[in-house]
């Protein structure tokens, strides 16, 4: 079964008893078709030879991110852009704290830093190793920046104690390839709409309202989407950010304007409101507001129409449809009066409360209400929460 045919892996190998195991790994996914090329560590040339993974391989082997030979051959950025997927196994605890910080001292996680692609790491290491603060850090850093990791399996161990830290076996390693390279076409064929940003609504021509929304969780839904193969186009209003990779942004300033282009846009498959839509709009002056002493003028505002709710009374209403709701308190009450009111079928909720630092930070904790009941997500980078939402939706499609 050619199940990986046309798939390209970069296999990193760290320094643990564990990885003679890759050998195994390396013939099976090279029995399922996939280009398998290898970066051995250090440490990792302390347990297997880089001269049995060549030979399994039939590729070279990578070792020195300042060899000439091998820049020559293939540039260490190169090599991780070639590859449709890197997976680190065994990922030792030196590995994963080296790769949660960021450092880049050698090939591997230079190509690791360097690379765009999906990550998976197959963590091996003593259970007390595993266990430990720090590494329960680096694992929460790296689910947090989307790098997938798999559970070690629990069990006899090489060192005589017994607990989880062994590798999983070598099927389990290749199902987790495998579902992280099928992730990339999860959504293909599905229009996905998302809103994000704040909007600004003129007072006059040189002054508007706000808000404080950064955009930040909308786009990195938007990303998420993409990178599962949806067609995304993202409504955002102005934010200081990038459009993620893949997606077509349309870029408005106000909700009169992000309801157009939602409506432009349609028909979609599935619309994700994030956008913090100003609820009302200023009768604007067509002249600048003038100081004229005595009284400040008034301002007269107009409620602005509900862009959720409008998407749910289309006609050509997407399957499914996911609103937001940023609270400050009664977060889970109000979150579902919200749904029910608004006729979406799910509400993502979060608490916005000032002490939180949701509105503009980076994480975020979540409530999911749908018609099943109310989920409560830990704690989660904004990247994280994102990448949790996009699999549910790819789920409920499945469905
Ligand atoms: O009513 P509230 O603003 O709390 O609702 C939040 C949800 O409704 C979010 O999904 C937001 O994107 C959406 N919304 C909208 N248009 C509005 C107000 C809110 O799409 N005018």
């Amino acid at each position: 079964m050619a199940m990986f045919e046309g798939k390209s892996i970069l296999l990193i190998v760290g320094g643990g008893i564990a990885a003679y195991k890759t050998l195994e790994l390396i013939r099976r996914l090279r029995e399922r078709g996939a280009t398998v090329r290898c970066v051995l560590t250090e440490g990792g040339a302390q347990f297997v030879t880089p001269m049995s993974l060549a030979a399994l391989s039939e590729q070279p082997v990578f070792t020195d991110l300042f060899s000439l030979k091998d820049e020559t051959e293939m540039g260490h950025i190169q090599l991780s852009r070639l590859a449709d997927l890197l997976v680190v196994c065994p990922a030792t605890a030196d590995l994963l704290a080296k790769m949660a910080a960021g450092l880049a001292g050698d090939l591997a996680t230079t190509a690791l830093l360097a690379t765009d692609k999906p990550v998976l790491a197959v963590p091996a290491m003593n259970v007390r190793m595993w266990q430990h603060p720090a590494t329960r850090r680096s694992i929460a850093q790296l689910r947090a920046d989307g790098v997938a990791v798999l559970e070690p399996a629990s069990g006899p161990m090489a060192c005589g104690e017994f607990g989880p830290g062994r590798l999983p076996e070598v099927p389990d390693i290749v199902q987790a390839i495998a579902a992280q390279l099928g992730r990339g076409t999860r959504l293909a064929g599905v229009h996905v709409l998302v809103t994000a940003g704040p909007t600004h609504e003129p007072i006059d021509p040189g002054r508007y309202i706000a808000n404080r929304s950064s955009g930040k969780q909308g786009y990195a839904i938007a990303a998420e989407l993409a990178a599962l193969g949806a067609t995304v186009t993202l409504v955002s209003g102005p934010t200081g950010l990038a459009a993620p990779a893949g997606v077509t942004r349309v870029d408005v300033e106000t909700a009169l304007d992000m309801e157009a282009a939602c409506a432009a846009a349609l028909p979609a498959d599935v619309a994700v409101c994030v956008a913090a839509v100003a609820d009302w709009r200023v009768e604007a002056a067509a002249q600048k507001v003038k100081k004229q002493g005595g009284e400040p003028p008034a301002l007269r505002l107009i409620e602005n129409p509900d862009i959720l709710a409008g998407l749910c009374r289309a006609t050509n209403r997407p399957r499914l449809v996911v609103g937001f709701a940023a609270e400050t308190e009664k977060v889970i009450e109000h979150a579902q009066a919200k749904r029910q009111k608004k006729g979406c079928d799910w509400i993502v909720a979060n608490d916005v409360a000032p002490e939180t630092g949701v509105m503009g930070g980076d994480a975020n904790t979540i409530h999911l209400v749908t018609p099943d009941g109310v989920e409560t997500w830990p704690t989660l980078a904004k990247s994280a929460v994102a990448r949790n939402i996009a699999e549910r939706i790819a789920d409920a499609l499945d469905r």
